[in-house]
């Protein structure tokens, strides 16, 4: 294959790539920042009336001890189902796998963290 060609196959993957993180960024934007808040720091505009107040993602202590499954699940089943509050939605109907996956880089971003460090 010509250079060229190469070049544009590279291009266009690494465009892709920058596509999903967008759309996590989006779907942060549009499911999770009412209880979450703007900038993921547990702030959201919900909190007056929760008797549990929503995860603070940009806390490096307590997101890196959470695996990157333990956040996946905790996105797709709810908080229940890694023993945490109801008040943390379900979001399996809503979003798909790929779309949970990419929310759960986006969370390693916003904490400047991975799964124990
Ligand atoms: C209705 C409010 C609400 C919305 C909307 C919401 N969350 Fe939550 N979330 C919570 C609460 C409350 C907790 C804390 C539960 C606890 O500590 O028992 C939580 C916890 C979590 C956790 C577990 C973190 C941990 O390690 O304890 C993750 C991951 C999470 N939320 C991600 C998301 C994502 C991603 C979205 C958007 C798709 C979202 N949440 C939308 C309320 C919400």
């Amino acid at each position: 294959m010509p250079t060229k060609s190469w070049l544009v196959l590279l291009l266009t993957v690494l465009s892709l790539q920058a596509q999903a993180k967008e759309s996590a960024a989006d779907n942060y934007k549009a499911y999770c920042v009412q209880c979450h808040g703007l900038r993921g720091d547990g702030n959201g505009v919900n909190i007056r009336d929760m008797s549990v107040v929503p995860r603070d993602h940009t806390d490096v202590k307590s997101m890196s001890g959470r695996s990157d499954e333990t956040l996946f699940k905790a996105i797709k089943e709810g908080g229940p189902a890694i023993d945490k509050s109801i008040l943390m939605p379900p979001w399996g109907d809503t979003l798909s796998d790929e779309e949970i996956k990419d929310l759960v880089q986006h969370l390693r971003i916003l904490c400047k963290c991975k799964f124990g460090s």
